[in-house]
């Protein structure tokens, strides 16, 4: 069976989705269905974003790696919320830019299954809607 991660058009699927500017539209919709404007790309809400922050042991100046992170959903959220320190991953770099205009610390474009990051770099990982 096929990984639908290793089909070459689903990359190609983000970099197209990441790349349009979002309409005021979609803006609209996002605000009125998840009560914020964050650019989500998933089915994370606000609500399990913040529930996110409970379950996660980590504090101010500690290291969060949101792998998958589109433009910064939910880990600017949670960095937000905890005072931690964010490192968003992904693969499209129109992603990655939209999420440091955003605020994330640290951008790293690469797969997720594969990050060149020593064991010990990070002290806390999420990933939300994403499969890979
Ligand atoms: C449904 S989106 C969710 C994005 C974001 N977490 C959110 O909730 O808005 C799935 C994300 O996973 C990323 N992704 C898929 N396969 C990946 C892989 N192998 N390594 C890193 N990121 C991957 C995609 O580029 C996409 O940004």
């Amino acid at each position: 069976m096929t990984d639908a991660r290793d089909a070459p058009d689903d990359l190609a699927f983000f970099h197209e989705r990441y790349g349009k500017t979002r309409s005021r539209a979609a803006r609209r919709v996002e605000l009125d269905a998840f009560g914020h404007d964050v650019g989500v790309n998933g089915y994370t809400t606000v609500v399990q974003a913040t529930d996110l922050c409970r379950q996660l042991e980590i504090g101010p100046g500690q290291r969060l790696l949101d792998l998958g992170a589109g433009r910064g959903w939910p880990g600017l959220h949670i960095a937000a919320e905890l005072g931690c320190r964010l490192l968003c991953t992904d693969l499209p770099s129109e992603a990655l830019a939209a999420a440091k205009d955003r605020g994330a610390e640290w951008v790293l474009g690469g797969d997720g299954r594969a990050l060149p990051l020593r064991t010990g770099s990070c002290d806390a990982i999420v990933h939300a809607d994403v499969f890979c």
